[in-house]
């Protein structure tokens, strides 16, 4: 059965793995975003990565990392997380038949994904410290313990989530002018682009889009550099309540610079209250609930859009990155039920009044 869905397999002569661990990624719908294209009178898509098996883009990088490491003969694998890369980890370890480790800052990563890593049996550590600390652990122990790490500074990772660029062209039928994302350690923003210059170089596109990185103000040294042309430097205590892209040192920022730099593009930060607003924009007006770092996407164009930074006439292709139940603390905090009624027609009768 595995063969007849549409996956992120269609483009296998483009990756560079033999073998296949596979819980048929990718293949994600795009989204016309017709009713907030209405509001803000701007071309506007979704290309929903909630829709892969995990419920994030990190499915796309681990099908081709966890195969990757079964061919180099690798029985442990480990990585750090926010969370959703530990969630994808974790599946894909438990398909391959091998253990996982992954390590997570304690108590700031999201209900969802916690659940997730645990229940597919991966060995969960949490750390006294943030993502950044944990990386800093995860390098040191692969490089001197044999586990095989599997952050997105392996470039297999960014292999497979290059296959992002693949597929919007392919459902377009075109390249679009503009791409925006969150980043966090900056791998996704990398891959992205690597897929649109090799569908360039190959000769089967004629255009390239511009790239706009979105960071949360509290976790933003990417716009900090670019804004202000200060060599990069990391931030020493990231907060945001995007807790996947809550990053202070982005292991690939030389990468995702020269990806913002060589297109033309941009990097932008939102504030919290920003990214919440859009995570309640783009399911209240288009019916799709994104975990609130996919939410910096949309708040990132809303908020080039009221600056006039962006051409009204050209089109946003928005990568939400997660899917809105990993993180259901986040809109239950913000929002309180009304008090229960009783069972009677008539106390209903009052509420829709
Ligand atoms: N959106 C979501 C939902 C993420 O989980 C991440 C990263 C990003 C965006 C940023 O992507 O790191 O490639 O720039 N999450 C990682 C994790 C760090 O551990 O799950 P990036």
């Amino acid at each position: 059965f595995d063969g007849k869905n549409v996956t992120l397999w269609k483009y296998k002569s483009w990756l560079p793995v033999k073998s296949r661990v596979s819980l048929n990624e990718g293949g994600t719908p795009l989204y016309k975003l017709k009713n907030l294209e209405k509001g803000f009178g701007v071309e506007i898509y979704a290309k929903n990565e909630g829709a892969n098996p995990t419920g994030s883009f990190k499915d796309r990088g681990m099908t081709v990392g966890v195969s990757k490491a079964l061919e180099l003969g690798m029985d442990k694998v480990i990585c750090a997380s926010t969370g959703n890369t530990s969630a994808s980890l974790a599946a894909y370890a438990a398909r391959a038949g091998i253990k996982a480790y992954v390590l997570v800052p304690s108590g700031k990563i999201a209900l969802g994904k916690l659940a997730q890593a645990i229940i597919y049996g991966a060995r969960v550590v949490p750390v006294r410290g943030n993502f950044d600390d944990a990386l800093r652990v995860v390098v040191e122990a692969s490089a001197k313990l044999g586990v095989y790490m599997l952050n997105s500074i392996n470039p297999f990772r960014l292999e497979g989530q290059k296959t992002i660029a693949l597929e919007i062209y392919d459902q377009l039928g075109f390249v679009p002018d503009n791409i925006v994302l969150p980043v966090g350690n900056a791998g996704n923003i990398s891959a992205i682009w690597k897929g649109f210059k090799e569908l360039y170089e190959k000769g089967i596109t004629e255009k390239l889009p511009r790239m706009m990185g979105i960071q949360a103000e509290g976790a933003s040294p990417l716009v900090r550099a670019w804004k202000t042309g200060e060599k990069f430097k990391p931030i020493e205590k990231p907060e945001t309540v995007a807790t996947a892209i809550r990053i202070g040192n982005p292991a690939n920022w030389p990468k995702a610079w020269r990806a913002v730099k060589e297109s033309g593009g941009l990097f932008e930060s939102v504030s919290d209250e920003e990214i919440l607003q859009a995570q309640q924009l783009l399911a209240s007006k288009e019916g799709l609930f994104v975990e609130p770092a996919s939410a910096a996407s949309l708040a990132g164009l809303i908020k080039l859009l009221e600056i006039g930074e962006v051409d009204r006439s050209e089109s946003y292709v928005l990568i939400t990155t997660g899917h809105g139940l990993k993180d259901p603390n986040v809109v239950l905090n913000r929002f309180t039920l009304p008090e229960p009624i009783e069972p009677t027609l008539d106390a209903f009768k009052e509420v829709i009044r």
